[in-house]
């Protein structure tokens, strides 16, 4: 019994800088499940090629996007100093009422990756669960 796999949210991982060009592409490769129980390791592989491994939105790929990144280690000082979880959860897992408006956005719809991996919806709600509290602990005063 095999879930419909997605091959079109495909990741980016890393970026690609192709000799002789001025602009990086991005290189599309197929999302290896990672830890579900570490938020970092998980950032490490799915967010930092875009965000930075520091989360300030200075990942390598970042060139190659229309939009730069959001910088993440500020989410709680744009909204008064309080952690925005489920805003946070939403505009990860790509649901309507995440803080950017869906359907414009160039970051992978994570929910529908992260479901693809398994077909264990506990699986799935632990992975976004922790990722939350990772980027919640990166915040900055
Ligand atoms: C392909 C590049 C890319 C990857 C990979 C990526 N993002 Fe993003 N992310 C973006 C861009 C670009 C934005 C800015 C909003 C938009 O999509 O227009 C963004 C916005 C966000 C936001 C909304 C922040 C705000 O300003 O309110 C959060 C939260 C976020 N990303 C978390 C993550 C997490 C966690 C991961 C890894 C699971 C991840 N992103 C992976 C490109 C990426």
């Amino acid at each position: 019994m095999y879930r419909t796999i997605l091959p079109l949210f495909a990741l980016l991982f890393g970026a690609l800088f192709a000799y002789g060009q001025d602009k990086p592409s991005i290189k599309q490769v197929p999302p290896k499940a990672s830890d579900p129980t570490s938020g970092m390791a998980m950032f490490n592989s799915y967010c930092s090629a875009c965000h930075g491994k520091d989360g300030k939105g200075g990942g390598p790929a970042a060139a190659a996007l229309k939009k730069g990144p959001s910088d993440l280690t500020i989410l709680a000082r744009r909204n008064g100093g309080k952690f925005p979880t489920l805003a946070v959860q939403n505009a990860i897992a790509g649901e309507a009422g995440g803080t950017v408006a869906h359907g414009s956005k160039e970051m992978p719809v994570w929910g529908d990756v992260f479901r693809s991996m398994t077909a264990n919806d506990s699986i799935t709600k632990m992975r976004m669960h922790n990722l939350v509290k990772y980027v919640e602990s990166i915040q900055v005063k």
